[in-house]
């Protein structure tokens, strides 16, 4: 199982890893707009979906579910300003999938179209843990996720492996009144906040069959298929090309051999396994030219990840193919 991301141990206040805030300004509340251009052309909300496709490798699904979604508040934003629809549609959501399938990743686009079309006021994300929210003495847990929802107020709250507010095995649990909490802003405030709720598929399952109240307030379910061994080595190409590095002669062919290791070995976690990966054969490129002290470094040598900067792993050491 992966460790939770956002977790900051020792943190008594809860801080959020990171809020994105979006520069773009959002639609008024009754615009003008009549057609679905206008609406797109006002809120810029296609640049958002162009750049999920274009950035994010794979996971067809989750990006057509997005663009339904979408259309689906493009066509409210039209009602609205007909004066056929006057109350926000619930726009929570879970989404599900192994570590490093991308789901805060997508949450954050999520977010920005929410803002775009005027969903949400400032289109920032809040990305917490039970820790963030639940405290750990009596009177403690409402004033941590009160201060939680409002820095979330006007963004997305997401909530990674959610399931862990419930545990059924400990009745005075204090997750129940976080959860109690968090359904009634989710109820009264959903036209200023909009909360996912993330983590294993399985484990959100049974989270929600044993709080039918969460569960009937989620109007979309997203889940993140696990990434093919091709989708992973192209996602390894985007990173090193982002960080201008590139495989040499022979790497590519390597980097395949250890991705159909690591796949098969515990806490492989889709395209974060590929993150640590690249970033230790950079630590080992670097090793290797450190050690050549008189040699002049070109943009070649400073920008080319070689097999034997891969083949050290231990996952070459560990198993056979
Ligand atoms: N489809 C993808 N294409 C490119 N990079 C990806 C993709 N999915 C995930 N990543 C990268 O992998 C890392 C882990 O993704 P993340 O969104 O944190 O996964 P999750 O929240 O599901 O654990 C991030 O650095 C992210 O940018
Ligand atoms: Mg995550």
């Amino acid at each position: 199982m992966g460790a939770p991301d956002y977790s900051i141990p020792g943190s008594v206040a809860p801080r959020p890893a990171f809020e994105a805030v979006s520069d773009a300004a959002p639609l008024s509340v009754a615009g003008a707009a009549r057609t679905v251009a206008a609406v797109l052309a006002e809120s810029q909300v296609e640049a958002v979906l162009d750049e999920l496709e274009r950035d994010l490798v794979g996971l067809a699904p989750v990006k057509q579910r997005i663009r339904d979604i979408a259309a689906l508040l493009v066509i409210d934003k039209l009602r609205m300003n007909l004066g056929l629809q006057a109350e926000t549609p619930s726009l929570h959501m879970s989404f599900t999938g192994n570590p490093g399938t991308g789901k805060t990743t997508v949450a954050l686009r999520m977010a920005e179209i929410l803002h775009r079309l005027g969903y949400v006021r400032k289109g920032h994300l809040v990305a917490v843990t039970r820790d963030d929210l639940v405290g750990q003495y009596i009177g403690h847990t409402a004033p941590k996720t009160r201060e939680v929802l409002k820095k979330a107020m006007g963004g997305v709250l997401f909530i990674d492996e959610a399931y862990y507010l419930y545990r059924p095995e400990n009745e005075r649990d204090y997750g129940q009144e976080a959860i109690e909490i968090l359904l009634q802003v989710m109820e009264n405030q959903r036209d200023d906040l909009v909360v996912i709720l993330a983590g294993y598929k399985d484990r959100m399952d049974t989270f929600f069959k044993s709080n039918p109240g969460l569960s009937s307030r989620i109007a979309h379910h997203l889940d993140f298929p696990d990434y093919t061994v091709d989708e992973l080595q192209q996602i390894a190409r985007r990173m090193l090309a982002q960080r201008h590095y590139h495989f040499g002669a022979g790497a590519d062919a390597v980097f395949r051999d250890y991705l159909e290791r690591r796949i098969r070995q515990p806490h492989f976690a889709n395209a974060r396994s590929v993150r640590n990966a690249l970033d230790r054969a950079r630590l080992r490129q670097a090793s290797r030219l450190f050690a050549e002290r008189e040699r002049e470094l070109g943009q070649d040598d400073l920008t080319t990840l070689l097999p034997v900067d891969l083949l050290a792993s231990r996952v070459f050491a560990d198993t056979q193919p």
